[in-house]
Order: C-alpha cells, then structure tokens, then sequence
C-alpha cells in the first residue's frame, strides 16, 4: 500500500524568499458573497480556518475589492477604509492553524454595473469604453475610459491595500490579473484600445498599466514581501480568449512583468492537464515557468470529478491525464511549483490532508447544487 511516498512531491514543503508553505497545496481564491457590512465576520473567519485546519500550504482569499468603484458584486469583504482591520483575527486564525494566507486584490474595471454596493454612485470605468462581450447584446453598462486621474488613484488604492495587508501580517499578496477584470482588461487588445502609454496595438503597450502597478507595489512593499500575479487567457464570458497566442508572445506578456516585481505567477486554467500550445505538452504554468524562471502555480478542476460525461474511453484517458499521481509526477519534474484547488475546497475543508493521508474514499466530492449555490463565478 502507497503510504509515505504517496504524492510525495506535493507534500514537499516550498521556500521562496521569506515565504514559507508547509506542502505545495494552495487554496484558489473563491468569492462568496457571505459578508454582510463588507466586512470580515466571525462566519468567514471560521470559513477559512477550518480549510488552514485541512492540511493547506497557503490560502488565497477571495477577491478583495480595494475601492468602491473595483466591487461588482454583492456582499463581497472590501479590503480600505474601515473594514481593514476586520481582517486581522482572519490572518490570525489561519496562522494559528499553520497555514499562510494572501488577499488577492481585485479590481473588476468595466465589469460593475451601475448601482451596485458599496457606493451606488461610484463610477464604471475601464482602459476603454467598450466591453467584451458587444454592449448592444447583453444590455450591460458601458464603462468610461479610466482619465490618468483615475488610473493614478488605482495604482495608489492597490498600493495601499498591499502596505494594509503586510502591516495585517498577511504573508504576501495576489494581484487578480485574470479572467476579464481590470488588470486583465488592460491587457487584452479587445478591452484596451487606449492611444496613451497604457494602450497600443503591441502587448508591451497594453501590459503597461499592469507593470507600472507591480513595481508601484513592490516599491511600496519592499523586496522581501512576496508579490503573486493570477493571470488567465480566458475571459468570463469568452473561455476562446486568449492574451497570447503563441509562446513568444506569452514570453512578451509576462517578461516585463517579472522583471517589474512579480515573485510568482498563478497561471488561471479550467483544466490544469492541458497542453497551452501545439507542440509540447506544457501547461500554461510550466510555459510561464519555463519563460520567466519564476515559480508559478498550477490550477482547474483538481479533486473534481467531471469525467462522468466522457465516454469511456475518453474517461479512462482523463482518468490518468488528471489523477493526483500525474500532478504530483509534473510537479515533480518541474514544471509547476505550487497547485491550487478550488471547488473541492468548497464541498470539504478537509480535502488536503485526506489526500494527503492516501483518504481519498473519504473526500466529500464536490456537488454543483450543494456546494455552489449562488451563482457567483470569479
Ligand atoms: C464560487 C467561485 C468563486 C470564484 N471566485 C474567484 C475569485 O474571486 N477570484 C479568482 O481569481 N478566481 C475565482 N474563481 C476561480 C477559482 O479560483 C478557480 O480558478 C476555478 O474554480 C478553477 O479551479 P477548480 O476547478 O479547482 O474549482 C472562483 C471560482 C468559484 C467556483
């Protein structure tokens, strides 16, 4: 029986500076539209102890919004302003349990729609006033385009949510790049058609805002605090999308932002055993490992069973394509340093350590209807 060498490389404990993570296992952040006040709550400080309890190496928060304009949605805890200091017996509990957290900082851009809490009348704005998908279609709200006002008042709200985050004790922060919000707008060329030094027919132009904003933050925060940047080729609403088609282009994306500050890059995928481009069986974080030299993280349906709907061929291959012995084998050779998990953590906090402790009968499998029942995404 396969006991103490079971996933072994998982298990291996992870250094990157100051940063220390007991396992390799990392909680992908999961808005849960829980708070009420938007602010940290006795509820979500248990929420997140009870997953530090469950064997993890380190817990992403859930988007953090670090202004009005940056919520866009519902009951979502904000990280300014008063509510900062609601997190502090957050940060406390998780470390009590061994485990070490980070807030990712979330700026939804052109995503809010009018009306929406905090602050109903704080402005919809975005790189450009155009939306992904057409406007005329979905009936949404157009943004603004961000005035180099605005742009300056963002760089200084996320520098000041990470300065709150290191003095709270947190033991780094993500930046959300991916998925279609603000950051992520910047870069796309579809979302970004600006004539200034933050857009451009060229990736380097449209990456500005987003390198500007890494070093703002590494200056404000220091050498040694560590800086995650969660990027995606998706988009919510377009899984085709992609910011770079090719690795050269990944490589123009994504260089300058590791030379602007970036500690670690968790590389946001739906099906973390895929192949990023034709040719080599990389995922999009062994690409982005392989291109930057930097650590990165792999994500996107671990411990979820989907396979149900193949056929049964296709279920024996995705079996094996996705078993927990193949992600333990490529981080193990290393193509990836850190794996996030996301809904298997939603049906059972205790998902680590029963994997871990070769429990896998044990795992309560995640249940859309039971687990999921708002329809949040991102
Ligand atoms: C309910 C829910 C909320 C999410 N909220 C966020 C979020 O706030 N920020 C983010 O970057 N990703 C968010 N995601 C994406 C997850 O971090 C993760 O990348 C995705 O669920 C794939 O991982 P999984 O297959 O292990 O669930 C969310 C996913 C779910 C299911």
């Amino acid at each position: 029986m396969k006991v103490d060498n079971y996933l072994s490389a998982l298990k291996q404990p992870f250094k990157l500076g100051a940063l220390e993570l007991r396992n390799r296992s990392v909680m992908a952040p999961m808005t849960r539209m829980q708070t009420s006040d938007n602010q940290v709550d006795d509820k979500m400080v248990e929420y997140y102890r009870q997953r530090a309890a469950g064997g993890l190496g380190l817990i992403i928060t859930e988007g953090v919004p670090v202004n009005d304009s940056a919520h866009g949605y519902d009951n979502v805890p904000s990280f300014y302003g008063e509510s900062i200091e609601s997190w502090r017996p957050l940060v406390e509990a998780v470390h009590a349990e061994g485990a070490k957290i980070m807030p990712q900082l979330w700026h939804v851009g052109s995503v809010r729609q009018a009306g929406k809490g905090p602050n109903p009348l704080s402005p919809i704005y975005g790189p450009s006033a155009k939306i992904f998908p057409d406007p005329n279609n979905t009936g949404l709200d157009l943004p603004t385009e961000m005035t180099a006002e605005q742009i300056e008042q963002v760089i200084g709200d996320f520098v000041n949510a990470a300065v709150a985050a290191k003095d709270l004790g947190f033991d780094g922060i993500e930046l959300h790049g991916a998925h279609g919000y603000l950051l992520d707008q910047f870069m796309w060329q579809q979302t970004n058609v600006r004539l200034d030094e933050f857009g451009g027919d060229t990736i380097a132009e449209r990456i500005n805002f987003v390198s500007t904003l890494v070093k703002r933050v590494r200056a404000a925060v220091g050498p040694d605090f560590p800086i995650v940047l969660r990027i995606s080729q998706w988009k919510m609403g377009n899984y085709q999308a992609k910011n770079a088609a090719t690795p050269e282009e990944l490589a123009e994306q994504l260089l300058p932002l590791a030379e602007a500050g970036v500690d670690i890059f968790h590389a946001s995928t739906r099906r973390w055993w895929q192949a990023e481009f034709a040719g080599s069986v990389l995922n999009y974080a062994g690409w982005i490992q392989k291109i930057t030299g930097k650590p990165t993280m792999t994500v996107g349906n671990i411990g979820v069973d989907h396979a149900y709907k193949d056929s049964r061929q296709q279920r024996k291959n995705t079996i094996i394509e996705q078993s927990y012995e193949q992600l333990d084998q490529r981080l193990a050779l290393g193509e990836f340093d850190l794996f996030a998990i996301g809904r298997a953590l939603l049906a059972d906090a205790n998902f680590v350590n029963k994997l871990f402790d070769n429990k896998e009968s044990e795992i309560i499998n995640f249940n859309l209807e039971r687990h999921m029942p708002y329809k949040s995404y991102e």
